[in-house]
């Protein structure tokens, strides 16, 4: 059975789009049959990530017309499969996203995690798109405001039975009042599984004509080493150790 994770922040703009398409690509990349949902059906983004801007079907329809789920997922990276929300307003409106729960329970089988893309906030269509999903991995900025709606979120999924595994501190910008990891994690109670930089490699997947995460297109950045970690992590599995330096080579010599 596949973990089916929502990736949530409370506020937003904080990364969890970002982290949603870093973390399936890098989850993907170590063996992992991963699928992505956008579950941010009024404000869709995932799938422009990955080029999708156009796909003819999306969620919208599977939760609109009962369409077969299969038939709005799209290739990306090493097998990965994404699922984008539409980008009509027409369509969110008659979208529901409290069928999602029960579709994601009827595909779980099929991967070995299915990470869903939450809304801002924590109204309606957040909740549902929390409560599709068994757990919950929080995204937060090193900030006051950020980790107060992390909290908030991390209540809802609570409330709503789902599990918080552990938190992201994304845009780490080293900046000295910064909130400091021990502190965020005796703050949300929970640990933090990794520390993304604030990299400009991660914004620049936006603006390419190819559109890829950071973990695809970049993988010696600092931001795209720090989401492979975080992967590992949840996969279970030991990051490659990267090749030794000539001086950490020389210096083994010493310590022989
Ligand atoms: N580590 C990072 N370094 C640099 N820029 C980043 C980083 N993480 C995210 N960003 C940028 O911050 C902006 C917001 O990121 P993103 O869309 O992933 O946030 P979000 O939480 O999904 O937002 P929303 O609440 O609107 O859905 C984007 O322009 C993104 O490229
Ligand atoms: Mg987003």
């Amino acid at each position: 059975m596949g973990r089916i994770i929502s990736i949530a922040s409370g506020k937003g703009g904080v990364g969890k789009t970002t982290v949603t398409a870093n973390l399936g690509a890098a989850l993907a990349k170590l063996g992992k049959k991963t699928l992505l949902v956008d579950a941010d059906i009024a404000m869709a983004n995932l799938g422009m990530l990955f080029g999708l801007h156009s796909a003819p079907i999306t969620l919208h329809d599977v939760l609109i017309e009962n369409i077969d789920i299969h038939d709005a997922m799209y290739d990306g990276p090493y097998g990965l499969k994404i699922v984008p929300s539409g980008l009509t307003l027409s369509s969110y409106r008659k979208a529901d996203p409290e069928k999602l729960k029960n579709i994601l329970r009827s595909i779980e089988d099929e991967f070995d995690f299915i990470l869903v893309d939450v809304p801002a906030g924590i109204d309606s269509s957040a909740r549902a798109a929390i409560g599709s999903t068994k757990e919950m991995l929080l995204v937060t900025t090193p900030n006051p405001a950020a980790l107060a709606d992390a909290m908030k979120a991390r209540l809802t999924a609570e409330q709503l039975g789902v599990r918080p595994i552990g938190a992201v501190v994304n845009l780490r910008r080293n900046e000295k009042w910064e909130a400091k990891k021990r502190d965020i994690e005796n703050f949300l109670e929970l640990s933090v599984l990794g520390e993304i930089p604030e990299d400009p490699e991660v914004r620049r997947s936006w603006y390419l004509k190819r559109p890829q995460p950071v973990v695809v297109r970049k993988e010696d950045s600092p931001a795209a080493k720090a989401f492979m970690e975080i992967a590992a992590k949840l996969a279970g599995v030991r990051p490659r150790r990267k090749k030794a330096s000539f001086l950490e080579k020389l210096l083994r010599l010493f310590k022989r």
